[in-house]
């Protein structure tokens, strides 16, 4: 197995990748974790943990206990991050889970941290076959979810930490958010889509075709840089529920 060295704020954090071909974590997870404040005592929902980034950073920053989900199957790496950055395994709990499906009811949390796909693709069978990307027709039906049903899990004064695509139907989440949350743009950074992503499932040709009407709408944001590269806005956003 592959172990990624990366940087959770200025702390350096080790974690095994899911094959040999995970080279890293992805420069919103990075930059999300940049407005992440001291989690001294608090608990935290890591919301889409995959191997366990913003897992292991929360219990970095001082996090009591982290609940940890995803639909993947990824207990095993995920306890064995913990691990290898020298937390006990029982700091942290993982669960198999569509967003909030498994949780108990009545369980609520200080934070949660959610870096969930949003991938604006149109709603056929094979988009839908690029798992853990999938957001919907325009990129927002998981990020708006978890916003609205997360509202549920944090206690009073909790705060929902995510990053938040301009390649999404942006005004939309915000929209929604706006009645539950006060909302905190913390940082904005820059990226380029890479079509390789989505292969085999959906040809550059379609995806883009569908970029293209939904910006033509005004639903999404994206230009065209000097590379030919779809380029777009992703906001490092903190709400926190009214
Ligand atoms: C962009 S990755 C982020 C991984 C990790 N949190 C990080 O920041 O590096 C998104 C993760 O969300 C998970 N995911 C996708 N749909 C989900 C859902 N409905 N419920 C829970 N997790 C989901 C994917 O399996 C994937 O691990």
């Amino acid at each position: 197995m592959a172990v990624i060295e990366c940087q959770f704020q200025d702390l350096a954090v080790q974690l095994f990748g899911k094959n040999r071909r995970a080279t890293g974590i992805s420069r919103s997870s990075r930059a999300l974790s940049n407005i992440i404040p001291s989690l001294k005592n608090l608990t935290v929902l890591d919301l889409g943990c995959g191997v366990g980034y913003m897992t292991v950073g929360a219990l970095r920053l001082g996090a009591r206990r982290v609940v940890a989900l995803d639909t993947e199957d990824i207990q095993r790496l995920l306890l064995q991050n913990v691990e290898i950055n020298r937390f006990s395994p029982k700091a942290a709990k993982f669960q198999k889970s569509d967003l909030f499906s498994t949780l108990r009811k009545g369980i609520k949390f200080n934070v949660i941290v959610a870096n969930l796909p949003q991938h604006a693709l149109p709603a056929t069978p094979s988009a839908k076959k690029l798992r853990g990307k999938y957001g919907g027709y325009d990129g927002t039906d998981l990020v708006c979810r978890a916003l609205t049903e997360g509202a549920y899990y944090l206690k009073r004064g909790g705060r929902y930490f995510g990053s938040i695509s301009r390649l999404t139907n942006f005004r939309r989440t915000m929209t929604i958010a706006d009645s539950l949350y006060k909302i905190k743009i913390r940082k904005t950074i820059t990226k380029t889509l890479d079509h390789n992503e989505m292969a085999p499932y959906l040809t550059d040709a379609r995806l883009l075709e569908h970029l293209a009407a939904l910006r033509k709408q005004g639903l999404i944001e994206y230009k065209i840089n000097k590379h030919e590269q779809i380029e777009y806005k992703v906001h490092l956003c903190e709400f926190i529920l009214k």
